[in-house]
């Protein structure tokens, strides 16, 4: 896989501790579909960091991170002009069949980052956007969300952005008037759990976030356990996923 040498050109602060950078390539930049990540080497840092991929044409790419840790800290206090190498395009991505006419995005907090690309990615699909947030501080991608999807509905815990409550609700109270052909998700491990326990009966594609290694299949580092008929498989997240069907994963 090859690695890129990407350049800031601008990394500005969008919500309670989430950044968006942006970066510019000499080089040509491949094509990705929404779902694919870039593996970014930040300074100091031995490990690589996965982050999904928001937009990427032939000299542009961008990316939306929450500050959680010592890596993704030192990614926000870069400035313009400054190099970093990326892997990418990584992973499968969401890839939906050409059959589809309708579909829910559904995320949650900074699930939501991989999800918008998906709409680009298939312009012949009508898509119906979910994204719930803890509170109006935390909401981001509302204007691109907003632009791109059919329906829109944004969801706070407190209310104080959009409607109160969480957006599976407002996806669960629309799947009866509407016919989805799948529903695409992204969000925390109680949030995946729920939608599983939701049983929606109409195929729900999940993206996973395991840490990583590698970010290529060498390492297993990445591996979680997903169910193939009648066996339970170890696949890795980084080339096998992130996106998996969710009523194949082990959570
Ligand atoms: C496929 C994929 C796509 C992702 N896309 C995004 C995105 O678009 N925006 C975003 O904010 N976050 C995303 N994440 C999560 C992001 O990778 C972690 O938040 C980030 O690596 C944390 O690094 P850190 O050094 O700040 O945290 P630290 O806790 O200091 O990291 C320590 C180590 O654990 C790893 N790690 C920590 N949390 C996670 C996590 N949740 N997932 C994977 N590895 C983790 C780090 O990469 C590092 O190797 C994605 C994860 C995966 C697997
Ligand atoms: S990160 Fe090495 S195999 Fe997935």
């Amino acid at each position: 896989m090859k690695d890129y040498n990407l350049t800031i050109i601008s990394n500005n602060q969008i919500a309670r501790d989430v950044f968006k950078t942006e970066f510019s390539c000499q080089e040509q930049l491949p094509s990705f579909i929404g779902g694919q990540f870039l593996h970014l080497q930040v300074p100091c840092k031995i490990l690589r960091r996965p982050l999904g991929i928001l937009e990427m044409t032939a000299n542009y790419c961008s990316i939306v991170y929450a500050v959680v840790g010592e890596g993704t800290r030192i990614l926000s206090k870069m400035k313009k002009g400054d190099c970093l190498k990326a892997m990418l395009p990584l992973g499968n991505g969401f890839v939906l069949p050409k059959t589809y006419k309708k579909v829910a995005l559904l995320g949650g907090g900074l699930g939501v980052v991989p999800l918008l690309p998906v709409i680009n990615t298939y312009p012949e699909i009508e898509f119906c956007s979910y994204m719930g947030f803890k509170s109006r501080d935390d909401v981001i991608l509302y204007d691109e969300f907003n632009k791109l999807s059919k329906k829109i509905c944004f969801t706070t815990e407190d209310g104080s952005f959009g409607s109160c409550g969480f957006s599976i609700d407002a996806l669960k109270d629309d799947l009866e008037t509407n016919n989805f052909d799948a529903v695409l998700v992204c969000g925390s491990i109680p949030m995946l759990k729920e939608v599983k326990k939701a049983n929606f009966k109409i195929p729900v594609y999940v993206s996973m976030e395991e840490r990583m290694g590698c970010g290529v299949g060498a390492c297993l580092v990445c591996t979680c356990q997903v169910k193939k008929g009648n066996n339970i498989e170890n696949l890795r997240v980084c080339i096998d996923g992130p996106v998996f069907k969710l009523d194949e994963v082990a959570l």
